[in-house]
């Protein structure tokens, strides 16, 4: 089985997520960032990993997905939200447009540092904006920081790991 690890990676947390996953999956297993990824077509199952941007995966990671045609793919994603939350799960739904030729095996997400840059602007917001400083957004963009932590690590690699069980099995 031919297996590749795609990312995209703004600021390198996504990277961290990759490059953990890559190397907990079989010799032979390619890893790439989007920008220069081969064609998907050379691959049986791909680990797609993109960074939430305005609610959905990033554009270059869209662009990558789009062209993915009928492949198992295994989505994974780090976001400045709480994992948990209902953001996150919207994040991931709305992927589905663009991977819609694909069985898509099952999907992780985990928080990830908001860059500096981005929390100084959203700090000059007035406090009732969406994106404005209120003690739960303070506290929000202080838990982001230390993430992608070793047990975010740790949890993408036991997921990679049940993916590639399944995608072990014979096809129905
Ligand atoms: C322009 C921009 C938009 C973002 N939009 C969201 C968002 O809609 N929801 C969210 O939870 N996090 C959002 N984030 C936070 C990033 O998804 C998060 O920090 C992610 O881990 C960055 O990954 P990377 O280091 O691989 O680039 C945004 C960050 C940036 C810079």
């Amino acid at each position: 089985m031919n297996i590749a690890v795609i990312y995209s990676s703004k600021t390198g947390n996504t990277r961290k997520v990759a490059e953990a996953i890559h190397a907990s999956l079989p010799d032979g297993t390619a890893l790439h960032d989007v920008a220069n990824a081969p064609e998907s077509t050379n691959y049986d199952l791909v680990f797609m990993g993109f960074w939430v941007d305005k609610g959905t995966a990033n554009l270059e990671a869209q662009e990558y997905m789009k062209q993915l045609n009928g492949q198992r793919i295994a989505l994974f994603a780090t976001l400045g939200a709480y994992p948990d939350s209902d953001h996150a799960k919207q994040c991931l739904t709305s992927v589905a447009d663009f991977v819609s030729t694909c069985t898509v095996a099952d999907s992780f997400i985990c928080q990830g540092a908001i860059d500096p840059k981005l929390i100084e602007w959203m700090k000059t917001l007035p406090a009732d904006d969406p994106h404005g400083p209120n003690d739960d957004r303070r506290k929000l963009w202080a838990d982001a920081e230390s993430h992608p932590d070793e047990t975010d690590l740790a949890n993408a690699i036991n997921w990679a790991s049940g993916v590639l069980d399944l995608a072990k099995e014979p096809q129905a």
